[in-house]
């Protein structure tokens, strides 16, 4: 549970979108956050506070003057006792209240007492004229200028009948944007490039030769390093995983494809992490059409040629970035780690412990570089992702 120990202060104000507030309160809720709310009066018209108090388990707060506070400041006392304050959904009124600092309600004003290490994300949602109109647009950038954080929004179908920007972002995209807003932004202004996956190589149009690999690995890695403040683009192989949020997805099948797509993408990035679980080798001669088992015919014989090394590929590049490589060993991974990270010519690679790693949620990791072997415990995989883009920070 990415939120666990963590509180946060919903606030809604008044738009169609209050009705996605509720699953988005519990969505935090379901990541083990608690959850305190406060209402402007208009956002009152959309959902009853009685909702999001029986969701969130906790009194909702609509007024300035409440007396269930002992010293009777809801706007001082709110604020102080929550990891981070998301505005969803804000409408372009309330925008223009932030902007200029205007406290006139309960949450607009404990928006403006929020203590300095408290983050401010607010999640616009309007009508596509008005999210476009210039004083929104002045006041969307001063509220960037002064540090808040702004979820989406979303083009697409509107409440109005409307098809544009202004559409608040999905509750699940919500709990996204919030996980990442609490996270040191350790990788602010990098780009990370990421392989992941399996590759498929193909015999005929029906078939082909894969392996175990989940993705699960890589895809934590992606998004830890997303939520780390990096621009993330994944290359990755056929899995059954979505694409972590905010992170650039390219699919791809096979060991060249993942070369091609890689190559392509490399320029201007600052790390390249291989994580896929790439083919040694393809399949000399693909049949164009399906291979026939036709009666008293000998079994069909494969030839196989050897798969570009994408990793060395990269890591032999002038223009490289800081590569990182993965290994799957079933025995003796200490001396076949340190050989191959020599080999590949990288300076970190890291060591899965055995083959049981495959489609499991947890793992073990050897951290091998020029100053000997170094070890992650073992941990979720999104956990060990998150020490791994540490260990990265350290050293980039
Ligand atoms: O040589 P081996 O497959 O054991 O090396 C594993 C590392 O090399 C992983 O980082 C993997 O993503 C990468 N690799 C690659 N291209 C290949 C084979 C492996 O990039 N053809």
């Amino acid at each position: 549970m990415e939120l666990s120990g963590k509180t946060v202060l919903l606030g809604l104000t008044g738009g169609i979108a209050c009705y996605k507030a509720a699953e988005f309160a519990r969505a935090m809720i379901r990541e083990g956050a608690t959850v305190h709310v406060a209402m402007t009066e208009s956002a009152q018209q959309f959902i009853t506070p009685l909702t999001l108090q029986a969701l969130t388990g906790n009194a909702v707060f609509t007024s300035s003057w409440d007396s269930r506070m002992a010293n009777n400041m809801p706007h001082i006392d709110l604020p102080r006792k929550v990891d981070v304050i998301a505005v969803a959904p804000c409408t372009a009124n309330f925008i223009a209240k932030l902007a200029h600092g205007i406290c006139d309600d309960l949450l607009s004003t404990l928006c403006q007492a929020r203590p300095a290490q408290v983050p401010l994300l607010v999640a616009p949602a309007m009508n596509v004229e008005m999210w476009e109109k210039p004083a929104t647009q002045r006041n969307i950038q001063q509220l960037i200028e002064d540090g808040v954080g702004i979820m989406g929004p979303a083009s697409g179908f509107q409440a109005c009948g409307d098809v544009g920007k202004g559409r608040m972002l999905e509750p699940v995209e919500l709990v996204e944007e919030v996980i990442a807003a609490l996270q040191p932004k350790t990788m602010a202004g990098k780009r990370f490039l990421i392989t992941a996956g399996p590759t498929f190589e193909p015999i005929d149009p029906v078939r082909g030769i894969t392996n175990r690999s989940s993705g699960k690995m890589g895809y934590a890695i992606a998004r830890a390093a997303w939520r780390a403040g990096a621009e993330v683009t994944l290359v990755s192989g056929p899995t059954a995983l979505a694409a972590p949020y905010g992170v650039k997805r390219i699919d791809v099948m096979s060991a060249r494809e993942m070369l091609d797509a890689v190559i392509a993408s490399l320029p201007g990035q600052d790390v390249f992490i291989s994580v896929a679980a790439v083919a040694d080798w393809r399949v000399k001669q693909v049949s164009d059409q399906k291979i026939k088992k036709v009666a008293g015919q000998s079994t069909p014989t494969l030839e196989f040629v050897e798969n570009p090394d994408i990793l060395a590929t990269v890591a032999k590049r002038p223009d490289a970035p800081y590569c990182v490589g993965f290994a799957a060993e079933s025995e003796n991974l200490k001396a076949y780690a340190e050989a191959k990270r020599k080999k590949k010519g990288v300076p970190l690679l890291v060591g899965n412990i055995g083959h049981e790693t495959f489609g499991k949620d947890d793992n073990t990791l050897i951290l091998f570089d020029a100053n000997g072997a170094f070890e992650l415990p073992h941990d979720t995989k999104q956990n060990l992702a998150y020490k791994l883009i540490d260990q990265l920070a350290a050293r980039l």
